[in-house]
């Protein structure tokens, strides 16, 4: 089955670093990045993994927790996880699912046989705490993520979720936003008392920081 944005992500139970993950429930009221790996002791997905527990605290303030998949065993991946500190200066703080009976790669469709039948592409989903699929990403093997981006999106998601705008091209937290499409001129007079900037009457620009 394909797994499109706003589908309930699927729940699991799978070993990992952490212990064993009964997804839903470790999810709790939390966000999550559920991001796959090709395969333990590759020097790409090491620097990710480094990156990833270095950003920890990034993604604690949004509420969010990771957790990475890798189609190996637990034995491999406790192995791996001494390399990761050691090459990358940050010790694994988040679970790795160790997924060799490609249990969680099948249900998130991660296994690209075209691309490879065996080992998962680089797959990131976004899960918001109603457990539905908010973003998707697909990445080759060879191209390491850019989890800025990650963190980018999750604040433009959280930011939509409360707010009735979207965010435009390279958005940041703390840019101007884009007021929603869906709100009339004399509504958005109330949400956004501060004035707005209008390049179209479809394009206008607010400054949520006013
Ligand atoms: C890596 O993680 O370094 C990697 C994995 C599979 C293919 C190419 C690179």
């Amino acid at each position: 089955m394909t797994l499109r944005l706003g589908d309930t992500a699927p729940d699991f139970t799978q070993r990992s670093t952490a212990g064993d993950i009964s997804f839903h429930q470790w999810l709790g009221d939390s966000w999550a990045i559920l991001f796959s790996h090709p395969k333990d002791f590759t020097p790409v997905c090491t620097t990710e993994l480094g990156e990833v527990s270095r950003l920890k605290p990034e993604f604690d303030k949004r509420n969010t927790k990771a957790i990475g998949l890798s189609v190996d065993g637990l034995e491999e991946h406790e192995r791996w996880k001494g390399d990761i500190e050691e090459t990358q200066g940050y010790g694994l703080n988040f679970p790795l699912l160790a997924d060799d009976d490609r249990k969680v790669a099948s249900l998130y469709d991660m296994i690209h046989p075209n691309a490879n039948d065996t080992l998962t592409v680089r797959s990131v989903f976004i899960i918001d705490p109603n457990k539905k699929v908010r973003l998707i990403l697909t990445y080759p093997a060879s191209a390491g993520r850019n989890f800025q981006e990650i963190l980018r999106v999750l604040d433009s998601l959280q930011l939509t979720d409360k707010e009735k705008v979207a965010t435009p091209v390279n958005w940041k937290e703390g840019d101007k936003v884009i007021i929603a499409p869906s709100v009339s001129n004399e509504d958005a007079e109330k949400l956004f008392p501060q004035g707005w900037d209008e390049k179209k009457p479809y394009l206008r620009l607010v400054d949520l920081k006013k």
